[in-house]
């Protein structure tokens, strides 16, 4: 069996500003250069969740999506506006991609509620993490096994001082996904490796290293920020070492759309207003 790779990306927050494009212009041509397998992208692929973000995402990535190498799910900043992030999924919350060496478990960790630009925590009943189970239980032998979800599936740090609030007066705005430390519990033994985003920084977390299948959860942050991406070498549905940052030549670092502090500070003060009056 051939030695394949896997790209992770996410949180691209194209709003349609020549910052985002170029950064998303370098990533595309570093995804070329380095001749990726297959790419994924775990959601938020637009700032506003408007249809001509959505257009403009599927224009700078038409190299590798006309070659059927690129998969992706929505965030919730991809449900707002026009709501183009509903769409994706094909009416499904989990639905599964395969490609060679690979099982893609696919999950919508939105909801409605993201509709409200400002509400951005994501949510998955045990109905759909029953879907999961049957899914990766459906899995070809030797094939590496991925679950897709944008939100955080175990607790992280705040990363702004809105978030910081948030959790503060106790609010779900910033938390990770209510079932996620048991859902990866449930994940153990049964996939190789979760890729999310939504939290801008990245990082990684390692369960049961010396076990007989371990599970890795990598967190892209913001591909469009950072200017990299991760890239997994895997063979017969095993991971291959440590995966590898590929960066992508930025003439300048932007800072996108998605870290705007000053609306969410006034929302988070319209909200403490309307609780208090
Ligand atoms: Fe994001
Ligand atoms: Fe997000």
């Amino acid at each position: 069996m051939p030695v394949r790779t896997l790209a992770h990306l996410s949180d691209l927050h194209l709003d349609l500003t020549p910052e985002s494009d170029a950064a998303a212009r370098a990533l595309v041509g570093a995804l070329q250069a380095s001749g990726v397998d297959h790419v994924v992208v775990t959601g938020d692929l637009t700032h506003q969740g408007m249809s001509v973000e959505y257009r403009r995402f599927r224009e700078l990535f038409a190299p590798l999506l006309d070659a059927g190498r690129l998969t992706f799910i929505p965030g919730n900043h991809d449900r707002p506006g026009d709501d183009a992030g509903s769409r994706w999924m094909e009416g499904q919350k989990v639905r599964v991609v395969e490609k060679p060496g690979l099982y893609l478990v696919c999950v919508d960790s939105t909801g409605p509620h993201n509709r409200n630009y400002f509400a951005s925590h994501g949510e998955l009943t045990y109905a759909e993490l029953d879907a999961v189970d049957a899914a990766l239980a459906a899995a070809p032998r030797k094939t590496l096994a991925a679950v897709l979800v944008h939100h955080h599936v175990l607790p992280l740090p705040e990363e702004s001082f809105p978030e910081r609030l948030a959790t503060l007066l106790g609010w779900p705005h910033a938390a990770e996904l209510p079932v996620g430390p048991e859902w990866v519990t449930r994940l153990q033994g049964r996939c190789d490796v979760v890729l999310h985003g939504h939290r801008h920084v990245p990082g990684e977390r390692v369960l049961e290293p010396e076990g007989a299948r371990p599970l890795r959860i990598y967190n892209a942050g913001s591909s469009t920020d950072l200017g990299r991406f991760r890239v997994f070498r895997h063979k017969a549905g095993r991971l291959l070492g440590e995966p590898a940052w590929c960066r992508a030549m930025l003439s300048e670092r932007p800072r996108t759309a998605g870290h705007n502090v000053l609306p969410a500070l006034q929302y988070l003060v319209g909200q403490i207003g309307m609780a208090l009056f």
